[in-house]
């Protein structure tokens, strides 16, 4: 099964540039490229930061370049959403009795589970963080009880990863302390997740946590330096990617297409000695 992963399009409203860059013109270069390369993808999933500034125009463009994509797409929530305004453009996503952007979808490869990790809309703290509440631990937690149950894999999507990355300037903003710990706990009692994917970070990443292995990307707008040292993250022009995710019984790929390389190509045989 193949699965593209899209992360942190952070559209504004369309003409508007960000950091330099015209996020709507990126995603319309990733969708092309996707839609010529990868029509037989069964699904993509987009991992939150959907818009810049949550704007209502910013969705409906969103809107209007997801359709061009050939397969169906599921997308999640991120710290620069705004929850209503996305609904009210994506009125057909599920949500949870709670009103979280939280759905299941079944696939030919396994169950995918995409979480909303964005601060409650009523709730104190800091909107660039991540929170996964008690109600929303319960809710994950009948998931993945009902997956184990139907006997199928699962593959988890959020924004916000439930651990630091050892990026000091993101390691202050993933899910919170005391979230993560639930989170990290919850997981720790079940067989069956097969991957994590996750945003926020613009930036490829992957590893394992306990004993899940995972995977973040680049945007497909602006990218985050590598800096181990600075306290502020510090935007940069670096490449943009998407994920393209080969799911067999037995593993789990994950490529990452630099869709904009507009370099050189060369044949291997031309260089002889
Ligand atoms: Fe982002």
């Amino acid at each position: 099964m193949k699965l593209i992963h899209l992360t942190d399009t952070h559209l504004t409203t369309p003409g508007r540039t960000l950091y330099g860059i015209d996020p709507l013109a990126r995603l319309n270069a990733a969708v092309a490229h996707i839609a010529q390369q990868h029509a037989d993808a069964e699904i993509c999933v987009i991992t939150g930061d959907l818009t810049h500034w949550g704007e209502p125009a910013a969705y409906v463009s969103l809107r209007e370049v997801l359709q061009r994509l050939p397969m169906p797409v599921l997308p999640l929530i991120g710290n620069h959403d705004s929850r209503a305004a996305f609904c009210a453009a994506f009125p057909d996503v599920p949500r949870d009795a709670s009103g979280f952007v939280q759905l299941t979808h079944d696939t030919s490869a396994g169950r995918l589970i995409l979480l909303d990790t964005v601060l409650g809309d009523a709730a104190p703290g800091r909107k660039s963080a991540g929170y996964f509440d008690a109600g929303r631990i319960d809710w994950l937690r009948q998931q993945l009880d009902a997956a184990q149950q139907d006997g199928v894999a699962v593959f988890l999507f959020m924004h916000h990863p439930p651990f630091g990355v050892g990026i000091p300037a993101f390691d202050d903003i993933n899910l919170v302390a005391a979230d993560a710990l639930e989170f990290g706990a919850l997981l720790r009692g079940y067989r069956h997740i097969r991957h994590l994917f996750f945003g926020h970070i613009h930036r490829p990443i992957s590893g394992s946590w306990h004993g899940i292995p995972f995977s973040t990307l680049p945007a497909t707008a602006h990218q985050s330096g590598l800096d181990f040292l600075a306290d502020t993250d510090l935007f940069t022009h670096e490449a943009p990617g998407y994920g393209v995710v080969l799911i067999q019984p037995e593993q789990v790929t994950v490529h990452i297409s630099d869709f904009l390389y507009n370099g050189p190509l060369f044949d291997p045989a031309s260089e002889r000695l």
